[in-house]
């Protein structure tokens, strides 16, 4: 392809590490759209004659008909997607196939190629995150009033409704959501017409490719549109950020499902067992999602090293950009379709989080509320009242509700009877009405309200 001023061919090493076929063979159906879009522009510009580019169209058609049906060959020598499917073309047709390249460089074809595939992959992930969100709600729906410990430190602290809880990662899925659409439409650019680096002297409608492959323009700048790599850095900071969320939730499953939780059961799916222990059902899905989120963010930290310092415009560093965005994006499309199934799937013991959330003196804020709401107590004495009624509690072994009044009058005298309407969990629970609080009042607000956002 370039041979042309060269007397000796490469060596294989040479030959190895300049070849990127074995990987971009995978935007196979980027690099056809992208030649089709061009030369179908290049014949009604009378650059290429209509007749040669009806051939060249119909030729790459017949070879992406080969792809589809043999897959792509890796031929190292001819270094990646852009010249093998050149090549093949040529084969086909003979030399007419020569002419697709008029006005094009593998730098403007290979930007181009892979904003599309970064395109076609983000809306993958935002279908699958809708997946997700609506797995979530429904399981929030169901557990909108049950009630478990919330924790901070991994300590008791309030109880909270497991709708809640769910609905949080909603929310934070929601985001990614937001990010991956507003990264959508900042890199619908196409940089087809920006050729090498210069942009070309040929009479090109660069309006016409862009809208034949569904960008939203042509590119504005065509040393920046050969050698900015952001929309694929967008794409891995997006996923990275959502694959934190998803390990989260991943740990959040890891700990109930262990046996001194028992707040969930993984369905048998979702379950792996042990070569030697019977009795296990361990969580591996949620562990390898968890550790996939490490690999993800390896992506990111991968590209991002690779391009920074880059002088402008294209450098050869520049192919290393492609394994770390298909290496994410095989674990994130693993990772969400993983979690959504473990939430669909999930048995929720209600119980064992009700359980535990009356167990850890969840509601002894409250306790300290209630003193500051009835007996006109300073907050920070109020927490030092409640502080001796809970050392008075563990003392006995019993739950804040089940001291005796004498006990707590004992305590503080301006505690009465009525003291008792805050201590369980679900009072506990129902009173926290403000905006986006936990009682089931707002969260099934909180779902009407996303429901009604997904037009459902
Ligand atoms: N395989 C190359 C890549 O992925 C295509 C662009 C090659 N351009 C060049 N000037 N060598 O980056």
């Amino acid at each position: 392809m370039w041979g042309g001023r060269f007397a000796e061919g490469p060596s294989s090493v040479m030959r190895e590490i300049n070849a990127s076929i074995p990987f971009d063979k995978r935007m196979w159906r980027q690099d056809i759209a992208g030649s089709k879009a061009h030369v179908a522009m290049l014949g009604k510009q009378g650059i290429v004659a209509a007749d040669d580019a009806a051939t060249i169209a119909a030729g790459l058609d017949a070879v992406a008909a080969d792809y589809e049906r043999d897959g792509v060959p890796e031929d190292l020598a001819l270094e990646d997607i852009h010249m093998l499917t050149e090549a093949r073309l040529a084969e086909r047709i003979g030399p007419v196939a020569g002419r697709l390249h008029t006005a094009r460089s593998r730098n403007d074809q290979v930007a181009t190629d892979f904003r599309l595939w970064v395109r076609d992959a983000t809306d993958q992930v935002l279908a699958a995150l809708d997946m997700l969100q609506g797995a979530l709600l429904a399981r929030a729906e169901e557990h909108a009033d049950s009630v478990m410990p919330g924790f901070t430190h991994l300590q008791s602290a309030q109880p909270v409704t497991l709708g809640h809880h769910l609905m949080a990662y909603f929310e934070m899925i929601a985001r990614d959501v937001s990010r991956f659409s507003d990264n959508r439409a900042r890199g619908n650019r196409c940089p087809l017409g920006s050729a090498a680096l210069a942009g070309t002297g040929f009479d090109l409608d660069r309006e016409a490719t862009a809208r034949a492959l569904e960008f939203d323009g042509p590119t504005r700048n065509s040393l920046d549109a050969v050698s900015d790599r952001d929309f694929a850095l967008d794409y891995l900071m997006a996923a990275a950020q959502c694959s934190l969320h998803l390990s989260r939730l991943a740990e959040e499953f890891v700990i109930w499902a262990s046996q001194p939780f028992g707040f969930v059961k993984l369905s048998d799916q979702w379950s792996t067992g042990s070569s030697i222990m019977p009795q296990k059902r361990n969580p591996d899905a949620a562990e390898l999602v968890r550790g996939h989120s490490g690999r993800i963010v390896g992506c990111l930290t991968a590209l991002m090293i690779t391009m920074k310092g880059l002088p402008l415009a294209y450098s050869k560093d520049m192919q290393d950009d492609k394994p770390p965005v298909f290496e994410c994006h095989d674990l994130l499309a693993l990772s969400i379709a993983a979690m959504t199934g473990m939430v669909e799937s999930a048995s929720f013991r209600t119980d064992r989080m009700r359980g535990l959330a009356e167990s850890g003196f969840a509601t002894a804020t409250d306790l300290a509320d209630w003193l500051v709401r009835e007996g006109g107590i300073p907050f920070r004495e109020a927490h030092h009242i409640t502080g001796r009624a809970v050392a008075a509690a563990e003392s006995k072994g019993v739950r804040l509700d089940q001291l005796e009044l004498a006990e707590l009058t004992a305590i503080d005298p301006r505690i009465d009877e009525r003291v008792f309407g805050v201590l369980s969990v679900d009072a506990s629970v129902n009173s926290r009405t403000s905006f986006g609080g936990t009682s089931p009042v707002r969260v099934r607000e909180a779902i009407a309200a996303a429901r009604a956002a997904r037009g459902e």
